[in-house]
């Protein structure tokens, strides 16, 4: 009876310190194990007297359940506390108030260039893309540019070194000055009837209020057998009042271009003052907002179709100025310096 309290006080002091699964295997064993007090004890019964055995053996196996009890109590208390631990390891505090990210927005030349791609996908034109590392060929030659034009000009072109030759850089390769090579690059690849636009990244060496060595046009091209100067009116007037609101006034004044003859520039009645004559319009009351005309005969022989049979329209526009007048921008340069309180406002 002693021995049987003293090991219920020894094991109920013990208790305590046992803090994690491994002490309690050894816990357990010390008690229950094949060596365990209680079991030692219960192979001492037989030494003694028969007549106490049994109420000696109901008391020891009273202990022994205790002890289960205890250790199953014990192993689910120290495997709750293992489980929070290590779910504290990588702990989500969701009460910790969350970090703003503030909602982007489009900018304002993605926002246009959007407005145009969708005006004349409207009326079945379909997107055409090219490169903007383009051949001297497509950028140049196929569009009835020659080599001495003044367009080829060292200031305006950004050439691709590709071998030097004494000190003079000799390239066919440039930074595309314009998105009509993609012109050239449509009729190589289908025949007509055929209507595409390609918008796209320009690049000129020229830097000011209104120009900047990188900004965006969208080219437009329609072939067919029947395709009249007529009809580039209607689209380009139908594109002109989709973008800037249907009272604004169109007009198609003549122009040249080595790709397009005849050709036409377009004006639209100056938005900011009406046409009554401003800074803006330099007084004129009208803002040129496109260049335009039928493909040059020239044009078509580059690209292998019948200058018989076939005609057709160009187009090509600037976004960033379409933008400015849109929006009344004066600077182009602030669609480039990313500063929030610009873009925001749009
Ligand atoms: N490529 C011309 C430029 O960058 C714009 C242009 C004018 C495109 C007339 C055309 C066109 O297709 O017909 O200034």
């Amino acid at each position: 009876m002693e021995k049987l309290s003293e090991i219920k006080e020894a094991f109920n002091r013990e208790k305590g310190s046992v803090s994690d699964l491994n002490d309690l295997r050894q816990f357990r064993a010390r008690y229950i194990g094949k060596r365990g007090a209680i079991t030692e004890l219960l192979k001492s019964l037989s030494a003694l007297p028969k007549e106490e055995r049994p109420r000696a053996g109901k008391q020891i196996n009273e202990l022994k359940k205790f002890i289960e009890a205890e250790l199953k109590a014990l192993e689910a208390d120290l495997k709750s506390r293992q489980a929070r631990k290590e779910l504290q390891k990588d702990l989500l505090d969701i009460t910790l108030p969350g970090k703003f990210v503030p909602p982007g927005s489009y900018h304002p030349v993605s926002q246009v260039l959007q407005e145009i791609i969708d005006i004349f996908v409207t009326m079945g034109f379909s997107v055409e893309e090219g490169p903007e590392v383009e051949l001297d060929y497509y950028n140049f030659e196929a569009l009835n540019i020659p080599k001495d034009h003044p367009a080829r000009d060292m200031q305006d072109t950004f050439y691709v070194k590709t071998e030097t030759r004494d000190d003079l850089i000799v390239s066919d390769v440039v930074l595309r000055t314009h998105t009509s090579p993609v012109q050239i690059r449509g009729m190589e690849k289908r025949t007509p009837p055929l209507r595409f636009i390609a918008p796209g990244k320009v690049y000129r060496c020229d830097s000011d209020v209104s120009h900047t060595p990188m900004f965006h046009q969208v080219e437009g091209l329609m072939v067919g057998e029947d395709v009249t100067f007529a009809d580039l009116k209607g689209v380009l007037e139908v594109f002109v009042h989709h973008l800037f609101g249907p009272d604004t006034p169109v007009r198609f004044r003549p122009s040249y271009f080595p790709f397009t003859e005849p050709s036409a520039e377009v004006d639209i009645g100056c938005i900011l003052c009406g046409g009554e004559g401003c800074r803006v319009c330099k007084g004129t009351g009208w803002l040129e907002v496109l260049g335009s005309g039928m493909v040059h005969p020239k044009v078509f022989e580059a690209v292998g179709y019948d200058t018989e049979r076939y005609r057709g329209f160009a187009f090509g526009m600037g976004v960033e100025r379409l933008a400015m007048l849109k929006y009344g921008i004066d600077d182009i340069r602030l669609f480039f310096e990313n500063d929030l309180r610009f873009l925001r406002q749009f």
